[in-house]
């Protein structure tokens, strides 16, 4: 049997913590063992903390209702006397979440991060465990950075780019020039539901704050390489994006085009999609979808709606492949924005992380 580590979540209150609560429940290798968040919420019991904020469509866990919220800054020495590792979704500013992140680290806590304070540190690998799971070497070298003989700092991407860079990823070797990605997102990425978010209804926001730098530049550094103790990004292909928040409730969608260098048929990428294994199902992670890519030949798929949820909302749906006037080709994606865009996603890192010793 594998052995058990213990988890604490800090953010517990929030969209994203409130998704871990629910997709821990039952982990086979993860017992959540911690509950943080702001000072607001320390002192009281995750049921009464979270109040009217349970957003999720099944129920807050039993066993962590009645479990007490810590302070994320004050109790800090608690909350690591109490896990193994913590993920963290915390709202602050983005020094404050560095400083608070590092902090976790340099008291040898593993910190699993959803927040995009620390996506550009150089020695803090982004990690999509199909994708690019060898950056989990640069850690060596951030723990001789940060002091630590077990603490250290990994980060999820950004949701935006959750649907595209994996669907561009197998076509890398035939070098991809350009890519342009247009985002359709969900207001769960705000942390939003309708009753939160009114005004989204019957409306479309055209504006989602550093979400196309992120969606331009993230992927740059997932697809980079480790060197010398740091993560050198790519500099092809050149990305432009516009996101646009959509009355969606979960799943990010994005319409892309893209050029190759060397091209190839509509078939031969279709079929390069649905052979596609990375990682995480060679290692068979518990959060891993068996099938990652999955094409769809109805020209109105994939929907949000109909196809979010497809995997345990882990896999990312692709449909639309056609040639384009402009580039070399076109299609439309789709990835559950807080499954496999936040929460699930930091899931499968941190089981990836686990599978290779880092929690040890
Ligand atoms: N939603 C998504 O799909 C998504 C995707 C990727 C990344 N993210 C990132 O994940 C993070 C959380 O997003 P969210 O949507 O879950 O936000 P959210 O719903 O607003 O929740 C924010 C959480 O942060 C806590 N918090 C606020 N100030 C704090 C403080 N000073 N110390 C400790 N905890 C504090 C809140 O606790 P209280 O309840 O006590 O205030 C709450 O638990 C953000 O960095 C966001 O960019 C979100």
């Amino acid at each position: 049997m594998m052995k058990q580590y213990r988890v604490g979540i800090i953010g517990c209150t929030g969209m994203v913590g409130q998704r871990f609560a629910t997709i821990l429940e039952n982990h086979p290798w993860f017992t959540v063992t911690a509950l943080a968040a702001s000072a607001r919420s320390a002192g009281k019991t995750y049921e009464e903390a979270v109040g009217g904020r349970w957003a999720m469509k099944t129920p807050m866990p039993e066993f962590m209702a009645k479990m007490p919220v810590y302070d994320a800054e004050k109790d800090i020495e608690k909350i690591v006397s109490l896990v193994d590792f913590v993920f963290c979704a915390v709202n602050m500013k983005k020094e404050e979440i560095r400083a608070l992140e590092e902090t976790y680290a340099r008291h040898e806590c593993p910190v699993v991060s959803n927040n995009s304070a620390h996506r550009s540190t150089p020695d803090v690998p982004m990690i999509i465990p199909e994708i690019n799971a060898d950056h989990v070497e640069v850690i060596e070298a951030q723990r001789k950075r940060l002091g630590t003989k077990r603490g250290f700092i990994a980060v999820k991407c950004n949701c935006s780019l959750q649907s595209y860079v994996p669907a561009i990823h197998p076509l890398m070797d035939l070098g991809v020039t350009k890519v342009l990605a247009c985002t359709y997102q969900a207001i769960s990425g705000a942390g939003k539901t309708f009753e939160t978010m009114p005004q989204i209804l019957d409306n479309v926001i055209p504006y989602i704050g550093g979400e196309e730098e992120k969606s331009e530049q993230e992927p740059l550094k997932i697809w980079g390489h480790v060197e010398n103790g740091v993560i050198v990004n790519t500099n092809t292909p050149s990305i432009t994006s516009q996101c646009l928040r959509v009355p969606v409730s979960d799943g990010h969608m994005a319409a892309v085009f893209f050029s190759l260098e060397n091209k190839i048929s509509k078939e031969e990428i279709i079929e390069r999609w649905e052979k596609f294994r990375g990682p995480a199902q060679e290692l068979e992670l518990p959060s891993a979808p068996k099938q990652f890519l999955h094409y769809f030949t109805e020209d109105d798929r994939p929907q949000p709606k109909l196809d979010r949820d497809l995997e345990g909302g882990m896999a990312v749906s692709v449909g639309r492949l056609r040639p384009d006037t402009q580039y070399d080709y076109k299609f439309v994606c789709l990835s559950h924005n807080t499954l496999r865009g936040a929460a699930g996603g930091a899931l499968l890192m941190a089981e990836l992380l686990c599978a290779k010793g880092y929690f040890d």
